[in-house]
């Protein structure tokens, strides 16, 4: 039987930039599938609408 994984994260809000989150997490997509492959990590969810990678932050935003 599989142990429940313990999540915590850190989500760090600014002002024109991305999302970051840092911890270990998953990022679960609209199909439920997993976007990340590392749980314990770092990742840049976009939040100006720009990004071609979405969720996550590809730098258009400082285009
Ligand atoms: S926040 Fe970076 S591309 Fe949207």
């Amino acid at each position: 039987m599989d142990q429940p994984r313990r999540v915590s994260a850190e989500i760090t809000l600014t002002k024109n930039e991305p999302i970051k989150i840092s911890g270990n997490f998953s990022v679960v997509g609209k199909d439920g599938n997993i976007l990340n492959t590392d749980f314990n990590n770092e990742v840049y969810l976009c939040a100006c609408g720009r990004s071609k990678m979405k969720p996550f932050c590809d730098g258009s935003h400082k285009k």
